[in-house]
């Protein structure tokens, strides 16, 4: 059971994933941390983590076929089961999709279909909505279109401010995300 996390970001979820399989949690191991940033905080995460990184800047290349396929290459040394986007802020192109179809999940800081995008909680905020929460979905060509595989409501509660609510997003999003990884882990399959 090797993952690679694709993170952009401060790699919070990261850190969860890594964390609950060091405690048992999670029978895994995260072969790779990958990242479209040179300067993400995961990065340092990663290493500190003693785990491996493939960085990459992708206006170094011509395409994104061209940095897919080193992903690929990446991916297949290490014998990588399953990808992991944890804020991995691109959309990912049939290069990476076609080996990995039913192998690739994404977590999403909203309710699907409500609220697709950036700044998923940022919106639901804005649109006074009383429940939203998290969704971890396969990952399909759209954006934040892929099968649903689970969700968590988490409840706006009066007086809550956007951070309040980031943070309880994230709170929900460390929990589930290692859980969710684990059963489909226990399918052993596509599901
Ligand atoms: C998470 O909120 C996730 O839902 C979204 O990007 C954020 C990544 O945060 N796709 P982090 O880098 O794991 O802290």
């Amino acid at each position: 059971n090797k993952l690679a996390v694709f993170a952009s970001g401060t790699g919070s979820n990261f850190e969860a994933i890594e964390k609950a399989i060091r405690e048992g949690q999670v029978n895994a191991e995260i072969a790779l941390v990958v990242s479209d940033k040179p300067e993400a905080k995961v990065i340092d995460k990663a290493k500190s983590a003693g785990i491996p990184t493939f960085v990459f800047d992708p206006k170094g290349y011509s395409s994104k076929q061209v940095f897919e396929q080193e992903i690929v290459e990446a991916l297949h040394k290490e014998k990588v089961d399953w990808i992991i986007l944890a804020g991995y802020m691109r959309l990912v192109g049939d290069t990476l999709l076609t080996p990995y179809e039913g192998r690739i999940i994404n977590i999403h800081p909203s309710l699907l279909p409500a609220f697709k995008g950036l700044d998923a909680v940022g919106q639901a905020f804005d649109a006074g909505v009383k429940v939203t929460g998290v969704t971890i979905h396969f990952v399909d060509k759209g954006m934040d279109t892929g099968r649903i595989i689970a969700q968590e409501a988490v409840y706006v509660k009066d007086g809550m401010s956007k951070p309040d609510l980031e943070y309880e997003i994230q709170k929900v999003e460390h929990l589930l995300y290692p859980n969710t990884i684990q059963q489909l882990i226990n399918r052993g399959n596509q599901a």
